[in-house]
């Protein structure tokens, strides 16, 4: 099974000049994505997530503040992330419910492998346990 990891991605500047940092298909995202979506202004006491996909498979960036992912597989294993640097992503392969928490000047920028459906997520924790996705 595919296990949830961090990716460096490069930095290029200096501390003077400030930075860029790039995804481009084939260099570090394992997957083609179709679909970048972003999420910003979450207040700090809301925990978002609280799916798992089926199919979709992603890498995330906190691109500013700081974003807490905890995830769980099918068969109870759990990983934890704190992103807090724009150069760093994280790759969640499919299959992993996910909850997470943001800083308020949080803004997540997710990589996508497919567009969105609906019919990809699973928002019931026990079917995700208990069934085949
Ligand atoms: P959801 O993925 O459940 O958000 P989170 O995991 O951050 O809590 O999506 C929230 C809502 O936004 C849901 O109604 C579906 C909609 N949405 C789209 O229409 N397109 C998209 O690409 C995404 C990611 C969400």
């Amino acid at each position: 099974m595919k296990e949830p990891q961090l990716i460096e991605f490069k930095k290029i500047g200096s501390p003077d000049l400030g930075y860029i940092s790039v995804a481009e298909l084939g260099d570090q995202v394992p997957f083609e994505f179709k679909r970048v979506y972003w999420t910003y202004y979450t207040p700090n006491h809301i925990e978002r997530g609280g799916h798992a996909h089926k199919k979709l498979q992603q890498v995330i960036v906190a691109v500013s503040g700081i974003i807490l992912f905890s995830l769980e597989d099918k068969l109870g294993k759990k990983y934890s992330f704190e992103l807090k640097k724009p150069n760093q992503g994280l790759f969640i392969p499919e299959g992993f419910w996910r909850d997470i928490k943001f800083s308020h000047n949080a803004v997540l920028l997710c990589l996508a492998s497919e567009k969105y459906l609906e019919d990809d997520y699973v928002r019931d924790y026990e079917v995700f346990k208990h069934t085949g996705l």
